[in-house]
């Protein structure tokens, strides 16, 4: 055990995990007024959207227009998804200046989400890295299925070590670890944790945690515990992909910020300004907030 770090920076998904997750079609003027308000809680950064195919997920499909919508604010980042070269482009159209590529574990689940087999995804990205590098742009990599797939079942440690390696040496500044499923509990996700910082520095690692069967939390505190200092979640615990059967949302980010701030560890964060935000959301989406902190402040 490494001892959990002093400071937790919280990457927080919403905009794109929980948004691209949603039945209904949510106006881009929400999407951007959630941006605005999570910038204005403390958060240093905010995943805005994603660049990928509108009809793989026509919930995103107003990326571009939200992206330029959005108040940037000095001293947070706005990172979007991209899946490939096209994507890329788009973004970088739209002026971002952080980029998240993504890849799995498991075969099966990356055929699935992208069409495409693991090597092929990674092939993918090189043109990504290449321009990203030309541009200045921050690329940051996801690796999913990290701790079981809904179409294969276990994923071997070995899988998602090397993926996680070969994202790393590729140039991505930071690797986060994508229970998608959220299948795992906090043995299993500290062996991985472990397994992974043993070829990736742990200053380089991310975790990210659904909160399918409600491990997420305990999940994230084994890994704090082993010393990962980046903490991916989602504002209400909105959250999922559509492309894995059975999914539901992020761990909860007003959960994880209310756990830290308990235990001592700075995030940075206002949490009332959080917690106002998620009930705003979830008014917005028209359903309850997910998260226990949230529901626990309106009695
Ligand atoms: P494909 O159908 O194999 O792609 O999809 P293609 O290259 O054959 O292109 C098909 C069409 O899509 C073409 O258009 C392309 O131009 C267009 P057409 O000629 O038919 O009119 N296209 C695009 N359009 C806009 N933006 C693009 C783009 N790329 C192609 N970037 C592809 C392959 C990767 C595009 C598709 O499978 C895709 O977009 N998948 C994304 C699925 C997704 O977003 N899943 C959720 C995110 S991952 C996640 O949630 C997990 C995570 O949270 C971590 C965790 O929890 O584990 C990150
Ligand atoms: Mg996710």
């Amino acid at each position: 055990m490494s001892g959990v770090p002093r400071r937790v920076r919280i990457v927080e998904v919403g905009p794109r995990d929980g948004l691209q997750n949603e039945k209904a079609i949510i106006p881009a003027a929400t999407k951007v007024e959630l941006v605005n308000r999570l910038s204005r809680t403390g958060l240093r950064t905010i995943e805005a959207t994603s660049f990928v195919s509108p009809k793989w997920v026509p919930q995103l499909a107003d990326a571009a227009e939200v992206f330029a919508a959005i108040d940037k604010r000095p001293g947070v980042r706005y990172p979007v998804l991209v899946p490939n070269e096209q994507g890329y482009d788009r973004a970088h159209a739209a002026g971002a200046r952080e980029v998240a590529v993504f890849s799995a574990a498991s075969e099966m689940f990356n055929r699935k989400n992208i069409n495409a087999s693991i090597d092929e995804s990674i092939e993918r990205f090189l043109p990504v890295m290449e321009k990203a590098r030309a541009h200045g742009v921050a690329v940051r990599g996801y690796v999913s299925t990290v701790l079981g797939c809904p179409y294969q079942g276990e994923v071997p440690l070995r899988d998602v070590v090397r993926v996680a390696s070969r994202m790393h040496a590729l140039g991505c500044y930071e690797i986060s670890l994508g229970d998608t499923i959220g299948i795992g509990t906090p043995g299993k996700a500290r062996a991985m944790l472990r397994a992974v910082a043993g070829d990736v520095p742990i200053e380089a690692l991310a975790v990210h945690f659904h909160d399918t069967r409600g491990q997420a939390l305990a999940n994230v505190l084994a890994c704090l515990e082993e010393g990962v200092a980046v903490v991916d979640s989602s504002v209400s615990g909105t959250g999922g992909c559509p492309y894995a059967k059975g999914a539901t949302g992020n761990v909860a980010s007003e959960d994880v910020v209310y756990m830290l701030e308990g235990m001592g560890i700075d995030t940075g964060i206002d949490l009332p300004a959080l917690i106002e935000t998620g009930l705003w959301l979830s008014s917005q989406l028209g359903h309850e907030t997910a998260s226990k902190v949230a529901r626990a402040s309106i009695g």
